[in-house]
Formats: C-alpha cells, sequence, structure tokens
C-alpha cells in the first residue's frame, strides 16, 4: 500500500528523532511491502525564523493532504521572548485545531527493563503501570474566549475561558470507549464537577455515551483526587479521558511516573484514520545536534501511526517488538542510561530497532 506521510521534524532534537523514524518506516516499508511518501514542512521556530510564521500555509496544505502527519517538537528558548500569539507553540495549537485533531492518545507504560527508572516505590511499580490518556485537544479553556479588561475587581483583569459543547464531549468519549473495549475495559473520567459547570455536562455526556458500551465499567474521579490516585496507585487505571487543560497536567504526571519522557509517544487523531503523531517530550535544545537524544518516543509515534492512521496492525506491533527487545538487550539512550548497561547514541538506537526488525519479521 501507498502512503504519504508530511513530516515536520520541527526545533532542537526534532530534525534527529525524526530521521530515525523515517528510516524504521522505510525498513518496515521494504519488510513488509508498502511506500511510504514523505514530504517534509516547516513549523515552530525554524518556519519563524524562515518563514515569518509558525505554521505557514504551505505546512498545513501540505498535512491536509498527507494521510497523516509525524512531527518530531517545537519550540525552544531562542523565541521564549515573542508575544505570546508568535510563539512555536501558537503554531502547534493552530495545527491540532485546523488539522481537526480533537482526540490525543498518550499510553503511559513502564518496560519490565525500566522499572528502575521510575521515582515510584518499586512496589507499586510491579503492580503494573499501563495507562492510556485520551485528552480533548480542541476545545475548552486552550480555545475558549480570552482577553483582557481594564475594569476587574481589583485592577486590570485577563480571562480564559472553559467551555464545552455536547458534541465535542460525545465525540471524545467514544473514541475512549473504543480504546478501552480493546484494553482492561475501564473508563476513568477526570472531571472538576463538584465546581465547574462544563465538567457537570462533561460528565452527563460520558453517562449518556457509556450506555453504548455496557460492557465497558465507567468511573468518574475529580482531577484533584486523580492526581492523587495516579501516585499512589497507578495500576487501578486503565483509559482515562478528561479536558484538554486537565489531560495536559495528568498526561505529565503520567510520563513522570514512567521516568522515562524519552520513551513516551502519542497520537492525535481527527475523524476518520487521519491523525497526527509525536513524541511526547519536548525539543531539548541543549542536547540538540549531539547525537544524545532518545529516539524511541517518535519511533514509538510512528507505530501509533501505522496502527491508528494505516490499520497496519502487525507492522505496529513488529516496532513495539523491537524497542521491547533492544532495551532487554540492555542498550540505553543517556536519558534512560543506568549502571552497567550499553549507551548508545540516537543513530546507533535507531539502527539497532531496525536490526531488531529484520530478525522479528524473518
Ligand atoms: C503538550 C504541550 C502543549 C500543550 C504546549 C506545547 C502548547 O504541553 O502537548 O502537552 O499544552 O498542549
Ligand atoms: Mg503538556
Amino acid at each position: 500500500m501507498k502512503f504519504d506521510i508530511a513530516c515536520i521534524p520541527g526545533d532542537g532534537i526534532g530534525p534527529e528523532i525524526i530521521n530515525e523514524a523515517i528510516s524504521v518506516l522505510n525498513k518496515i516499508g521494504e519488510i513488509f511491502n508498502h511506500d511510504f511518501n514523505f514530504k517534509e514542512v516547516l513549523a515552530g521556530g525554524i518556519a519563524i525564523d524562515k518563514r515569518g510564521e509558525a505554521l505557514p500555509q504551505e505546512t498545513l496544505d501540505v498535512c491536509k493532504n498527507s494521510d497523516a502527519v509525524l512531527l518530531g517538537a517545537v519550540g525552544g528558548p531562542k523565541w521564549d521572548d515573542l508575544p505570546g500569539d508568535k510563539r512555536p507553540e501558537t503554531g502547534l495549537l493552530a495545527l491540532r485545531q485546523e488539522l481537526g485533531l480533537f482526540a490525543n492518545i498518550r499510553p503511559v507504560i513502564v518496560y519490565k527493563s525500566l522499572i528502575e527508572a521510575s521515582p515510584l516505590r518499586r512496589d507499586i511499580v510491579e503492580e503494573g503501570i499501563d495507562i492510556c490518556v485520551v485528552r480533548e485537544l480542541i476545545g475548552g479553556i486552550y480555545f475558549g474566549e480570552r482577553g483582557r479588561r481594564k475594569e476587574g475587581k481589583m485592577g486590570e483583569e485577563a480571562y480564559d475561558t472553559e467551555a464545552y459543547s455536547v458534541g465535542e464531549v460525545e465525540r471524545v468519549a467514544r473514541i475512549a470507549f473504543e480504546i478501552a473495549k480493546k484494553r482492561k475495559k475501564k473508563v476513568t473520567s477526570v472531571d472538576k464537577a463538584n465546581v465547574l459547570e462544563s465538567s457537570r455536562l462533561w460528565r452527563s455526556v460520558m453517562i449518556k455515551v457509556a450506555k453504548d458500551y455496557p460492557e465497558v465499567e465507567l468511573e468518574h474521579m475529580y482531577v484533584d483526587n486523580a492526581s492523587m490516585q495516579l501516585i499512589r496507585r497507578p495500576a487501578n487505571f486503565d483509559v482515562i479521558v478528561t479536558t484538554n487543560m486537565f489531560g495536559d497536567i495528568l498526561s505529565d504526571e503520567g510520563s513522570m511516573i514512567t521516568g522515562s519522557i524519552g520513551m513516551l509517544p502519542s497520537a492525535s487523531l481527527a475523524e476518520g484514520n487521519y491523525g497526527m503523531y509525536e513524541p511526547i517530550h519536548g525539543s531539548a535544545p541543549d542536547i540538540a545536534n549531539q547525537n544524545k537524544s532518545n529516539p524511541l518516543a517518535t519511533i514509538l509515534s510512528a507505530g501509533m501511526m501505522l496502527r491508528y492512521s494505516f490499520k497496519l496492525e502487525e507492522e505496529a506491533k513488529a516496532i513495539e517488538k523491537a524497542v521491547e527487545n533492544v532495551l532487554d538487550m540492555n542498550y540505553r539512550t543517556e536519558d534512560i542510561m543506568s549502571p552497567g548497561a550499553k549507551l548508545v547514541g540516537t543513530k546507533e538506537m535507531g539502527q539497532l530497532i531496525i536490526t531488531e526488525i529484520d530478525k522479528i519479521a524473518k
């Protein structure tokens, strides 16, 4: 089969890790007989430097005309002093909105060979951490009305608005329940319904959608409590579904309890099979161009692309298995290095995965 993939390397370590993901996809193409056609485009800080804006129209057009988007990372200190609406992050938010990427899927997994990396007590981690966070991505306070007014209660005032409509909640709820159906069949909906009206609507829609999935258990949890339970007993969670801002915060907490943010991929899905795939970690400008970054989160993101956008489950599993095997063989990039392990660079890690995929496919 033939697939068009828009590639956005972005800033910092972005280009290095995207390179490794592309090599891995090419290997998969060679073995399983697919034709992946990559088109590289600019977004983020590099686009600000070269085109004067974080999300050039050309980038958007190429993304819209592709089957999926693979993104490295955007942002860096160089652009931190730009006004809010000119920052690289604005380009990322516009991209999500323009492409209709309403559901952000962030698996929080601890690999057996990386248990030591978790800051949690071993007995807690050993119960197993395998959570799928489903975050609403193009609604809520991120995109609600905002502004400033002179006459606040105590001087000038700024405001951001959290608003959710029934349809927006319903479509992300369905994604969460569909995913749960294929897992441990439990959805935890996280809200703040004891205070927020938008959360009360969120909760009522979750209850309504749950009726279509009788085999899946639905539980509700306030966000403050959820942030505690994630540390206390992460094994209790299966799928977490929540709003844009709560999801932003809880998914960072989730990535921390795994201890290896350099390992975590993500998928942002639109209606149909379209999606954008990116590592959870940032652009890490301090280690850019030194062959030090961990390409595994991006490689695993490419795996999610195969699964969710291209429906190539066997190919996705080959990537995941290769990553597991290479970790079991004790190879580590600097961010997940432990005493006695074999330290490798970005390129070597990519190559190890490719060699392993070859072995798995034979
Ligand atoms: C994330 C990031 C973004 C977000 C930033 C960079 C705008 O933190 O993807 O979680 O807040 O969504
Ligand atoms: Mg975040």
